[in-house]
């Protein structure tokens, strides 16, 4: 009669163990998942405005994006500056376009990392986007983080610089770009392509 009695004893406290550990299992699982996500979600937006601008045109719709997303405005410099004139400036561009350089970049890739939303400004060269931009973009780590390109051009519009900043950074997310071709007209034309990106 007293070995039932222990016996019995010794399953009850084998079950009710077995029950707390089972609902303190599910208490413990169930809370960090749901904290992570609402952690994710509310993730606060932190901007920058990065460009690259060899006469100023490209420099002037910078400012302008700034002026509507604020954060921070950053100029990208190579490490050797591109020549003043036209036909140096034109030569060298080309030998790095059809070469596949990737020159050497003054701009610290490291600026990135503390930013979830990268504005990249350039005019288009040789079709496309400057070599040092692509220097830039593959250098610095933009895994995870939204681009949202915009030129200044003569006739190419974006050319195949989505191309270009999908291959130098795979990892980020890109956005629809803005080309502009009238900087006297880029408050404008921003707020629209911001309202149709739905950044704003
Ligand atoms: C070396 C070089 C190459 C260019 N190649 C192109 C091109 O392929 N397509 C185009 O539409 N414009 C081209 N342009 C014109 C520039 O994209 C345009 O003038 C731009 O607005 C200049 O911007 P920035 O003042 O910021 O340098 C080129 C200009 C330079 C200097």
């Amino acid at each position: 009669m007293k070995r039932i009695l222990m016996i019995g004893m010794l399953l009850f406290g084998v079950i009710a163990t077995a029950m707390a550990w089972h609902s303190f299992s599910h208490s413990t699982t169930a809370q960090p998942t749901t904290t992570t996500v609402h952690a994710v979600a509310h993730q606060p937006r932190r901007v920058l405005v990065l460009y690259f601008s060899w006469s100023g045109t490209t420099k002037e719709v910078a400012q302008t994006v700034h002026r509507q997303v604020g954060g921070r405005l950053v100029r990208l410099e190579p490490k050797v500056s591109y020549s003043s004139d036209y036909s140096t400036v034109s030569k060298r561009a080309g030998r790095e376009y059809f070469r596949h350089q990737s020159p050497a970049v003054k701009t610290d890739p490291r600026l990135v990392d503390d930013y979830t939303d990268i504005f990249i400004g350039y005019p288009i060269w040789y079709g496309t986007a400057p070599m040092v931009v692509k220097s830039f973009l593959q250098r610095a780590n933009l895994r995870g983080k939204n681009l949202y390109p915009f030129t200044t051009f003569a006739s190419s519009r974006l050319g195949k610089s989505p191309a270009l900043i999908k291959r130098a950074a795979p990892g980020a997310r890109l956005l629809p770009g803005l080309a502009e071709d009238n900087p006297g007209q880029a408050t404008t034309d921003v707020k629209r392509w911001l309202t149709t990106i739905r950044f704003k």
